[in-house]
């Protein structure tokens, strides 16, 4: 049956690996995909029958349609049929309600302790992200990626800044709404190391499309690296175009967005970019990680992103270059 069910699926073929509700890589995700294959079962064969009944019907009302009619006469059997049929749904639908109880009974976690919590923020159309720690100087923040341990569970945390979002990893977990003025829970414990794509799932405006995040899952001795790494301030630029860039970055007005420790730039209503260009994507998901990409997002952000947040900024090629050197320094 595992191996039966993606079949179905092959229409879907863009949903496949990094982003697929059938690669069950995360403890949640495994036992959906349990439970998908109980209801496939059990609506498989209500279906199953519900046909051989109809062909059946169909045979037997052409076998009547002879030159001399038989009399349509009650079935001595259509009472029985009835109430086993009957019977059937009625257990069909109660083994469902059970399963669907039991799957819930096992994801909530009542009591559980966590080694460390997330705090995830939507904001139209990014995500701002707070590794949070009993000890506030380990906080870290980044923007549009999570990092997290194979086989720990963790707690995300989930709030909007605007509108209602979902943040969903169908490798991993199931997906959970963030809605302004409340935090709602998820818990994400992957099995697999590997690297995963996360989307929003509720329509959020224009660019609702294009507010993904990048999820790698490594070993907890990798993942204890990037936290520390990410703990860092930025590093100085060493070379001159780049300390050209850091000087239009921190001093105009992408400082009075952005944040990146160590420098002026210290506001929040943008992503966190101490540490941009370690991550895999630029804006949410938009372009993959590189120095060209990073320039050519600076330079035109409403032509890749239309209704974005993110203004154009008047910037000649030298400046674009210098820009793009510093930006791609932030690892
Ligand atoms: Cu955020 Cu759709």
């Amino acid at each position: 049956m595992r191996r039966a069910a993606p079949l179905l699926f092959l229409p879907l073929g863009a949903c496949s690996g990094v982003q697929t509700s059938l690669g069950g890589q995360g403890v949640e995700g495994a036992s959906f995909i349990g439970l998908f294959e109980i209801f496939l079962a059990v609506t498989g064969v209500m279906y199953v029958i519900v046909i051989a009944i109809l062909l059946g019907g169909l045979f037997r009302r052409r076998a009547n349609e002879g030159p001399t009619p038989v009399p349509d006469a009650r079935h001595p059997l259509l009472r029985p049929a009835l109430i086993g049929w009957t019977g059937l749904i009625v257990l069909g639908l109660s083994g469902l309600a059970l399963a669907s109880f039991l799957e819930d009974r096992t994801l909530a976690r009542p009591g559980q302790k966590y080694p460390f919590s997330i705090q995830v923020t939507a904001n139209q159309w990014w995500w701002d992200v707070q590794y949070q720690s009993s000890d506030v100087s380990h906080t870290v923040r980044t923007a549009n990626e999570l990092h997290l341990p194979v086989g720990v569970p963790v707690h995300v945390a989930l709030k909007s800044n605007d509108v209602i979002h979902s943040f969903w990893v169908p490798n991993l977990a199931g997906k959970q709404d963030l809605i302004p003025g409340r935090t709602n829970d998820l818990v994400l414990e992957p099995t697999q190391i590997g690297q995963y794509r996360g989307q929003c799932a509720e329509f959020c405006g224009r660019e609702h499309a294009k507010m993904a995040f990048d999820v790698t899952v490594e070993s907890p001795a990798a993942f204890q690296a990037w936290w520390s790494a990410q703990l860092a301030s930025a590093k100085p630029p060493s070379v001159a175009e780049a300390a050209a860039g850091a000087q239009i970055v921190t001093s105009g007005p992408c400082a009075m967005c952005h944040a990146i420790a160590g420098t002026n730039a210290s506001a929040s209503v943008a992503p966190d970019l101490t540490h941009l260009a370690s991550r895999r994507s630029i804006a949410a998901g938009t372009l993959p990680m590189s120095r060209a990409n990073l320039e050519s997002w600076v330079a035109d952000p409403q032509g890749h992103k239309p209704g974005s947040k993110m203004p154009k900024i008047p910037l000649d090629a030298a400046q674009l270059h210098a820009v793009s050197a510093y930006l791609a320094s932030l690892q």
